[in-house]
């Protein structure tokens, strides 16, 4: 099989995960924090190096302000519902996933307010429009990094600014850009930042985190136990306790560490270049045919390798079932969680054949999809 369904999750792991995970399951397997054995500290020893391995790849001071999530959509549910209150006001935009747009749409019901900024369909945001949607009662702005469906990089670092300018904070949902782009959070005047463990991170799903890069005292959306303060019925008030109630998932985190450290060793400049150049091949190849349409940037400078397309007359189920069963190729059809950047793009009806490329792909995997699309085409 030729997997490029990158964007949904990243396949293979570097073999570093799956013997981590073997390890944390076969060697060490015990609740981590809630034993002072050899067992249980191994546990913990184990996620505090990867809270430090996450901090440090994303320029963050504190350790101890990285909070394990199940996913993405955990961490971006833990902000936007931690932080809002009735009467506040939040800006988003069209390219946002149902993960954020979602529990936006969700705290309309205690009346909290929103915006979303309308996007080109390149996929892209106008600065000036985002800014202009900033209101007095305005206490967030939350943007993807990289889009889900087109591919399309934020200006993350100007958005930043925006919201120092204004005073506003700053939810960035890194789902498709942490462990392909250099994030830098201090830089970036990032607030928060959600992201998945098992995409660019070459974790396993069901680990991912919430990184919080200021010293606001974000609500918990659960409470539970915690191994600390146990005597207490209150949740502890400091992090990662604060929100992390409940057993984790220390298999998960084993096989994150070790995602992070293959991720650290080959340096993220290499995995984007090596992305870049395939996107680059594979670009120039579909506009070769012009029964492909292409949607996202024109620039694969303003964009990573998640690039969908359709052939003209044809629906994208059928055109990824093919890619399935004939071809061998593994890629994502429809709609793709993001129904107003379908909308913005053109393709809230048909949806689109997604590809996502990954670290472990070759240029043979680029020229046989390449083939395959030209040959569904005829
Ligand atoms: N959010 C993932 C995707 O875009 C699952 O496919």
């Amino acid at each position: 099989m030729i997997y490029l369904d990158n964007a949904a999750t990243t396949f293979p792991k570097p073999k570093s995960v799956y013997k981590s995970v073997m390890e944390a399951m076969t060697k060490y397997g015990a609740n981590p924090g809630r034993g002072s054995h050899a067992m249980a500290i191994k546990g913990a020893t184990i996620i505090y190096e990867t809270r430090e391995l996450l901090a440090q790849l994303f320029n963050l001071d504190d350790p101890m302000k990285v909070i394990f999530t199940f996913n993405a959509t955990d961490g971006l549910n833990m902000a936007i519902k931690g932080l809002l209150n009735p009467g506040d006001h939040v800006v988003t935009t069209e390219m946002e996933h149902n993960s954020v747009l979602r529990p936006i749409i969700e705290l309309e019901k205690i009346g909290v307010e929103n915006t979303i900024v309308k996007c080109t369909s390149e996929g892209k945001v106008d600065l000036n429009l985002l800014e202009s949607a900033i209101k007095n009662n305005t206490k967030l702005i939350v943007t993807t990094h990289v889009s889900n469906l087109t591919g399309t990089i934020f200006p993350v670092e100007e958005i930043g600014k925006i919201c120092r300018r204004h005073e506003v904070l700053y939810l960035l949902d890194a789902s498709q850009s942490a462990g392909v782009l250099d994030i830098d959070l201090k830089k970036f005047n990032v607030d928060f930042m959600a992201i998945p463990g098992h995409k660019g991170l070459l974790g396993p799903q069901g680990t991912g985190a919430l990184l919080i890069n200021n010293d606001i005292e974000l609500k918990q959306i659960k409470e539970g136990g915690t191994g600390s303060l146990s005597s207490s019925l209150e949740q502890p008030n400091f992090y990662p306790d604060k929100l992390e109630a409940g057993t984790h998932n220390l298999p998960g985190i084993a096989g994150l560490n070790a995602g992070v450290k293959y991720i650290l060793n080959r340096g993220i400049e290499s995995i984007y270049s090596h992305e870049k150049n395939l996107l680059d091949i594979f670009i120039k190849e579909l506009k070769k045919n012009d029964k492909i349409k292409i949607y996202g940037p024109e620039s694969i400078e303003d964009r990573i390798g998640v690039v969908p397309v359709n052939i003209e007359g044809m629906d994208s189920s059928e055109v990824a079932t093919l890619l399935d069963t004939k071809y061998k190729i593994a890629v994502r059809p429809g709609l793709h969680c993001a129904p107003l950047a379908h909308k913005a793009i053109g393709t809230d009806k048909i949806g689109a054949v997604r590809f996502g490329l990954g670290p472990f792909n070759k240029k043979s995997d680029i020229m046989a999809a390449v083939k395959a699309l030209n040959e569904i085409s005829l």
